[in-house]
């Protein structure tokens, strides 16, 4: 399905020109805008032509833009998997198609794992375990004499990034006494979420000593709702939150966040590669995990980090 799209004086060149099927979960958060920019971008500097579909937070949207990228022969098919399950059945279509896919930033959970052909993306039970490691630290460093009382506002239910930081948070902090998660809630990645849930947990009087938010936009929200009741964020409260996008950095910088845990959405570049690779027939590596730092108050040149561009 490679397209012919040029041709030079000395006579036809054949200029393959490939087309990616990329269908995106929606604009929830700074992080996914920014991560949609990546692609566009690297698209238009690799020379591909994207057939981009956003899905506005719906799986059955997603299920009819791959199956129309079927229908339309693209080269490639690249998607984020708005949750885990219910994918095999589309990707067996791509499949029985010829057209390899490629998952990228949500893992997807399948009964076989070769209807695609690899995973870009984010570690995120890595990140939960971030969290947990930083929160243990935090307390140590306190000598608190009782366990910590831990908020946890997740992200999108049944999401691969929602269920790996709460898998990998819980596994940090195994079975220790010392840490006690009072209250878990989906804010589905949305600062108006984060902003409500924090309101109503403050206005029923759960106690806590620490907020593990699953992502920056929710934290914001969280943090508004803190303040608005008199609360000083990051001080009266140890604040952990996931993406790293500026206003976070800043907040971590202002005092109001205490650690801050990558996750990377700059992941056009990687993705346009792996798709030359698979339209070429060639194979690549079933799991790629991009690199992710922590930030953490107190770390030297915080206030110095280049923009992080979302
Ligand atoms: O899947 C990655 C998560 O989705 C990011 O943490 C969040 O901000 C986004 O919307």
């Amino acid at each position: 399905a490679l397209k012919t799209t040029q041709e030079q004086a000395s006579g036809p060149v054949l200029q393959e020109q490939l087309i990616l099927g990329f269908s995106q979960i929606g604009a929830e958060s700074a992080w996914r805008n920014c991560n949609t920019r990546s692609i566009r971008e690297a698209a238009d500097d690799a020379g591909i032509q994207l057939l981009f579909e956003n899905a506005e937070q719906k799986q059955e949207n997603q299920i009819k833009a791959i199956r129309s990228f079927i229908a339309y022969q693209v080269d490639v098919i690249a998607f984020v998997p708005i949750v885990s399950n219910g994918w095999d059945n589309v990707l067996r279509e791509a499949k029985d198609a010829g057209i390899p896919v490629l998952v990228t930033d949500r893992k997807i959970e399948t009964e076989d794992y070769t209807l695609f052909a690899g995973f870009i993306g984010t570690d995120s039970e890595q990140e939960g375990r971030e969290a947990a490691l930083f929160l243990r630290g935090a307390w140590e460093k306190k000598n608190a004499a009782r366990p910590m009382k831990i908020v946890e506002i997740s992200g999108t239910e049944g999401s691969s990034a929602a269920n790996g930081r709460a898998r990998g948070f819980r596994e940090e902090l195994g079975d220790d006494s010392g840490f006690q998660i009072v209250y878990t809630r989906s804010g589905d990645f949305l600062r108006s979420k984060g902003y409500e849930i924090m309101r109503s947990i403050l206005e029923s009087g759960v106690a806590f000593d620490a907020v593990f938010s699953h992502n920056d936009g929710m934290t914001l929200g969280i943090l508004e709702a803190m303040k608005e009741k008199g609360l000083k964020p990051g001080r009266d409260n140890i604040i952990v939150t996931i993406d790293a996008e500026q206003a976070a950095i800043d907040a971590l910088v202002a005092g109001e966040v205490n650690c801050v845990i990558e996750c990377n959405p700059k992941t056009g570049p990687i993705i346009m590669d792996l798709a030359r690779k698979l339209a070429k027939g060639e194979k690549i590596p079933p799991l790629i995990h991009v690199e992710e730092a922590v930030f953490k108050e107190g770390d030297p040149g915080l206030e110095l980090l280049p923009p992080r561009g979302y």
